[in-house]
């Protein structure tokens, strides 16, 4: 393989090493790019530089081995290091929504920039790939000219990552598009040499000024929110009129103008993105004196988590109306399948609500049991599905993991104390369990014959 410097390729460092930074740091490193991941966690450095991904994502770990292995990637501490390292920096830390606001919390990024300014002495460029409220890139663009000893030379762009927890990999080498928020000719240059593979590849590239940049990626979040909290709204209707959602659903999917995805009817959305993004938008808003425009997004949120209170009611009403005394067993506990992320899971907050309302509550999850024994001590957690839900009186279906879309209602049925599963995630043949004896509900479903 040739070296960056034979190929004319620069040398990139990624500031912020979560499921976006590591993500990008790995894939850039397997397109032949010298690239330096960067964080201020000395535990999350020294496993990354070990190969071991402190998450779960399919296909990254491979990556990230096979880019230390090739040389070409590589893990610091050190922000004096990264700033003599690179010619492009690419932001990836966490825009987290703020303590008891809906507001996002930008004291990661402004520290960042903080660290890195008063470094970078050469031209480079710095782009921000973090989820912002719009009009941040410009204020840190500012806060950068100030610190950086290169003046000018050192520009700041915004290049927002659409990628998806559970497809990290294929989302970041195969991009459905790359948008780049540019302050000159010179800065959209780098950002096409970086990404020359996807382009050539078909991805289109487009190139914008920093607020639009900024805005596209917080509008497409907020446009996904809807959709989903859409068919959700519509399965509260089918739940009144005993209509069924998912042929709603898929009936409306044909029409190519509205389209399936993001038309799945269930618990909700949940994980890092979306809950805070919508929230914060609306804060933004709120700045800009534009509240009225973006004031659906409330009520995008509430019918996202009146879901949730749908599914606790769904679980009493099998559990006989109490839940005092009663055992549920809980299967699936991350935002998503294929990944670990619990951040506004939709199954830990039911799970927990339901342990609060007093019932003994055991949960199994492939792949998150580590982070949710960590947040939630005081719910209990079994080794497997049929662990979890042994002597259950309710089972409850909240993540769509394929080992329990595969599940043997046979089987589970030996193990639960009565066969009552809600299925919070449309995600079993209902058919199938009705007929091995489960009492099946499901959310925005009508009941079976004989109320079933
Ligand atoms: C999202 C965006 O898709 C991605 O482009 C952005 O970069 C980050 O936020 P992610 O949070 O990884 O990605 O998950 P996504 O697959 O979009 O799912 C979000 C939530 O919505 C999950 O809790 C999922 O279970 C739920 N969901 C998704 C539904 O309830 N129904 C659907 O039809 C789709």
């Amino acid at each position: 393989m040739a070296s960056p410097a034979d190929t004319g390729k620069r040398r990139i460092t990624v500031l912020g090493t979560g499921y976006l930074g590591t993500a990008h740091a790995a894939c850039l490193a397997s397109l032949g790019f010298e690239v330096l991941g960067v964080d201020v966690s000395a535990a999350r450095i020294a496993a990354l530089s070990r190969g071991e991904l402190p998450f779960h994502e399919p296909g990254l770990g491979s990556l990230l081995r096979t880019g230390l292995a090739s040389g070409r990637l590589s893990f610091s501490t050190s922000y004096p290091y990264a700033a003599a390292f690179g010619d492009v920096h690419f932001v990836c830390v966490g825009t987290p929504q703020r303590a008891g606001c809906y507001a996002a919390d930008l004291s990661q990024l402004t520290g960042c920039i903080d660290a890195l300014g008063p470094l970078l002495n050469r031209p480079c460029l710095v782009a921000g790939k973090s989820t912002v409220p719009v009009g941040t890139a410009a204020d840190l663009a500012a806060r950068l000219a100030r610190l950086s000893p290169a003046g000018p030379a050192c520009e700041l762009a915004w290049n927002p990552e659409f990628l998806r927890e559970g497809h990290a990999v294929a989302d970041t080498l195969r991009p459905d598009r790359i948008v780049a928020g540019v302050p000159s000719a010179r800065a959209e240059a780098i950002l096409r040499g970086v990404y020359a593979d996807p382009i050539r590849a078909g991805a289109p590239f487009l190139a914008t000024d920093l607020a639009t940049a900024e805005l596209v990626k917080v509008a497409a979040n907020a446009f996904l929110a809807t959709k989903i909290s859409f068919i959700n709204a519509m399965a509260e209707v089918c739940e009144a009129a005993h209509a069924d959602v998912m042929m709603l659903s898929e009936a409306l999917g044909h029409d190519p103008r509205i389209g399936r995805a993001a038309l799945r009817p269930g618990l909700g959305f949940g994980g890092g993105c979306l809950p805070k993004d919508i929230r914060a938008f609306m804060a933004r808003a709120g700045e800009l004196g534009v509240e009225p425009a973006v004031s659906f997004l409330r009520e995008v949120d509430d019918i996202n988590l009146r879901r949730r209170a749908r599914m606790v009611d769904l679980a009493r009403e099998l559990a006989g109306g109490s839940f005092a005394g009663r055992n549920i067993g809980v299967l699936g506990v991350a935002f998503k399948p294929g990944s670990d992320d619990i951040r506004d899971s939709p199954a830990l907050d039911v799970a927990a609500t339901i342990h609060g309302l007093g019932a003994s509550v055991r949960l199994f999850d492939p792949v998150a049991m580590s982070q949710a024994r960590r947040a939630h001590p005081e719910l209990s957690f079994a080794d497997s599905a049929i662990e979890a839900v042994t002597g259950a009186d309710v089972t409850l279906l909240l993540t769509e993991w394929q080992e329990f879309r595969e599940a043997d209602p046979e089987k589970l049925g030996a193990a639960v104390a009565r066969r009552n599963i809600v299925d919070g995630r449309n995600a079993l043949d209902a058919g199938r369990w009705r007929a091995a004896g489960w009492h099946y509900r499901a959310l925005g479903r009508p009941l079976g014959h004989a109320g079933k």
